[in-house]
């Protein structure tokens, strides 16, 4: 496995790191740290080959959970503007997220009643792949997406989008030009916020009187189930159940009028939000004691996570390190910012994987932060297999499996890191 000197530049730190000391969504100061992953890099930061010889700046990975709200967090907060301004993940590059966010589309639509007046703003809208799915039947259409390179190729396909990060003031400019939303989404951006405040303010100022609010985050009973640990990185702020959600929403006067779980990025809600509800769904209550059951309101519940992560990484450097004393080549499928994460904590270096493939046009012809293994596209999987695949973007498993059936007809075998290490 690769010894790397880890660079921690203090001063660049201070400069882009920002240390909270109070829980987001209820401002106790009773926090608890129960995990580190790092230090390690920004794990969407790939680099050019000219960037291999410079220094590289890792920064420090602790999980914290609050005694009074339950909300799993982060407290060190890398500047937004270093995160995302150019980003390399796009919606539109995984086929399963386009399909999910056809049928999210589906079903606001048949829940809601929306016409070629409504106004649907996502927030984070990427690379406007899910306002797509509203624009085709004629709804109006606006995206808000920092990350200008992404907000260009939205742009081109013809869904307008504001390059901008979402907060109170970009609201309320936003509702002066554009009237207020009918509906508002908020895909994978939840959990990416650090002032939530700020946030609702703005969907506050944004959203229209019988408007709905639509989020999906990951859920935390999810990552602790599956041992997702490699979810866990500077983007991802908090790690939400629905205890602290209803907590959060009713400081700003909204409920949640429903909650479904979906099957992406490892296991997520979607969460319906209103000012005010005629009924709300049993859901919400069945989802408030399953949580209670499973004692995510226990600190003892995430040290043993804790242990456990701590075992799937022995494991899995075990495992590597026999198939490659037994001479076997092993690459990675998939670069997804998660996998960046699992090599960096397992330190996974080039010594290990030869390559790894990844559909994403950003990430290929680059190399992996912290680990420095060459991004490939999946032409380089099919011309030159692997004895193994480790399964880097396993939230796909079943797609991929299916997809790359030629290469385990073959004898070719993928290795799934989580829950537990397995050959399959
Ligand atoms: P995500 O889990 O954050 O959506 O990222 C998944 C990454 O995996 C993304 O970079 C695209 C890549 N990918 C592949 O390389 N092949 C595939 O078949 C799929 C579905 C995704
Ligand atoms: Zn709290």
């Amino acid at each position: 496995m690769s010894g790397k000197t880890l660079h921690v530049d203090k001063t660049k730190q201070e400069n882009v790191m920002l240390r909270r000391t109070a829980c987001r969504v209820c401002g106790s100061k009773k926090l608890h740290k129960f995990l580190s992953l790092g230090p390690i890099p920004l794990v969407n930061k790939f680099l050019g080959e000219e960037q291999l010889s410079s220094p590289e700046d890792f920064y420090p990975l602790d999980v914290y959970f609050c005694t009074n709200c339950y909300l799993v967090q982060l407290l060190d907060i890398v500047s937004p503007q270093v995160l995302f301004e150019e980003y390399a993940y796009l919606t539109g590059a995984s086929e399963p997220m386009q399909i999910h966010f056809s049928k999210l589309a589906d079903e606001v639509l048949e829940n809601f009643k929306l016409n070629e007046n409504s106004l649907v703003i996502d927030i984070g809208s990427n690379d406007g792949t899910l306002l797509q799915c509203f624009s085709k039947f004629g709804l109006q259409t606006l995206g808000i997406e920092p990350a200008s390179n992404i907000a260009q190729l939205a742009e081109a396909k013809g869904i307008h989008t504001v390059t901008d990060f979402f907060d109170e003031g970009c609201a309320i400019k936003l509702r002066k030009e554009y009237g207020p939303a009918n509906v508002i989404l908020g895909t994978n951006i939840f959990a990416h916020v650090d002032n939530l405040e700020s946030l609702m303010r703005g969907i506050n100022c944004l959203l229209a009187n019988d408007g709905v609010f639509i989020i999906e985050v990951p859920y935390l009973p999810n990552l602790l189930n599956n041992l997702e640990f490699d979810t866990i990185y500077h983007e991802h702020l908090s790690y939400f159940a629905v205890h602290p959600l209803v907590y959060l929403f009713r400081k700003f006067g909204m409920e949640i009028l429903d909650v479904k779980q979906v099957p992406v990025h490892g296991g997520s809600i979607r969460v319906f939000v209103q000012r005010a509800l005629k009924q709300q769904s049993q859901n919400v209550d069945n989802l408030l004691l399953m949580e209670r059951k499973a004692m995510l309101n226990s600190l003892k519940t995430y040290l043993k996570f804790a242990e456990e992560v701590v075992l799937v990484k022995e494991k899995l450097v075990q495992l590597l390190k026999t198939l490659k004393k037994e001479g076997a080549k092993i690459t990675g499928y998939g670069a997804p910012a998660k996998g960046n994460v699992l090599l960096n904590y397992c330190k996974i270096g080039r010594d290990v994987l030869d390559y790894v493939t990844d559909t994403t046009p950003f990430k290929q012809g680059k190399y992996t932060p912290g680990t420095h293994i060459p991004v490939f596209p999946v032409k380089k999987f099919h011309e030159e297999p692997p004895d193994y695949a480790l399964l880097l973007a396993w939230n796909y498993a079943d797609e991929i499996l299916q997809k790359e059936s030629d290469y385990r007809k073959k004898g070719g075998k993928f290795i799934l890191p989580i829950p537990e290490p397995k050959v399959i």
